[in-house]
């Protein structure tokens, strides 16, 4: 990898963290203090000034380190060619709708892709205080210790994560019957409603796998690198290579992955609940 040395990467890296640490002290300085939450397409979508000025910080200090490259936020779009070889790829608050209601189990995530490949990501979640980095060949930490996967090896044992999509109810591919299905096989299926620390929790082995449809790469992008950084294992539900465009991920700590991949391919949509 000559052009983006291990060196580079870790430049990169503690870039992205300033930037994390940046959008994070946002979100905590308007944490209980929201007064406008606004709906900004489908049902339950949520924008809050916090998200934005999150947003606006992370961008100041990416622009002032790398004023060439490209970005996709999902607050304020693309700017720069987003076939670029840096595009970096930010949600400013994951976990909106928790934050909103004051449930605290959201995230700043800020993941780089070099020529589409994910490779380096930092989840940053400022009410528990844990900072989650890694880049590729670098490996996983979390507050600067390294992390790894677990070592759950049956379906029967493990602790899974999964979330429903914003388009949920438009649509009979909404993760309801996987849902159902995978919590009858399992110790249980957590929703977290923030996909940045779900994929971090199955990196540093509090969560066995996570599955989820309907993603967008800002929402999963920090979260791959940090899962295969740690041992584990990201694909597409059918166990093809990870697509990060497709909006669906399979990640879990490897020894699972078989197994829940056959599971996610074998379900059928559940009729009760599909669209009307
Ligand atoms: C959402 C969260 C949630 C997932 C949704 C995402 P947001 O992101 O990650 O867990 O189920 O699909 O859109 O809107 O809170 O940034
Ligand atoms: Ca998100
Ligand atoms: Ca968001």
């Amino acid at each position: 990898m000559p052009v983006n040395s291990l060196k580079q990467l870790q430049i990169f890296l503690e870039v992205a963290t300033e930037a994390a640490l940046a959008g994070g002290a946002v979100l905590q300085s308007y944490w209980g203090k929201l007064d406008d939450v606004q709906e900004k397409g489908r049902p339950g979508d949520l924008v809050t000034v916090a998200d934005k000025a999150s947003e606006e910080a992370i961008l100041a200090v990416l622009q002032r380190h790398f004023p060439d490259h490209s970005v996709l936020a999902e607050e304020s779009g693309t700017s720069g060619e987003p076939s670029a070889e840096y595009l970096w790829a930010i949600d400013p608050l994951d976990g909106t709708t928790n934050y909103a209601h004051q449930y605290p189990f959201f995230a700043v995530s800020i993941g780089l892709l070099i020529n589409g490949i994910h490779q380096v990501g930092v989840i940053f979640d400022p009410f528990h205080q844990d900072l989650f980095r890694a880049a590729k060949g670098l490996g996983a930490t979390r507050n600067r210790q390294p992390i790894q996967v677990s070592q759950t090896s049956e379906l029967h044992r493990s602790l899974l994560v999964t979330g429903f999509a914003y388009d949920r109810r438009e649509t009979a591919d909404n993760n309801y019957a996987e849902f159902c299905h995978l919590t009858h096989l399992t110790q249980g299926v957590r929703r977290g409603g923030a996909a940045a620390i779900d994929l971090a929790y199955v990196a540093c082995g509090r969560l066995d796998g996570f599955w989820e449809r309907g993603l967008s790469p800002w929402d999963m992008a920090a979260g791959a690198v940090l899962v295969e950084e740690a041992g584990g294992t990201v694909t597409a539900y059918d166990n093809s290579p990870f697509l990060i465009q497709s909006g669906r991920i399979l990640a879990t700590n490897g020894y699972i992955h078989e197994a829940l991949s056959h599971e996610l391919t074998e379900i059928k949509p559940l009729a009760e609940f599909s669209p009307r």
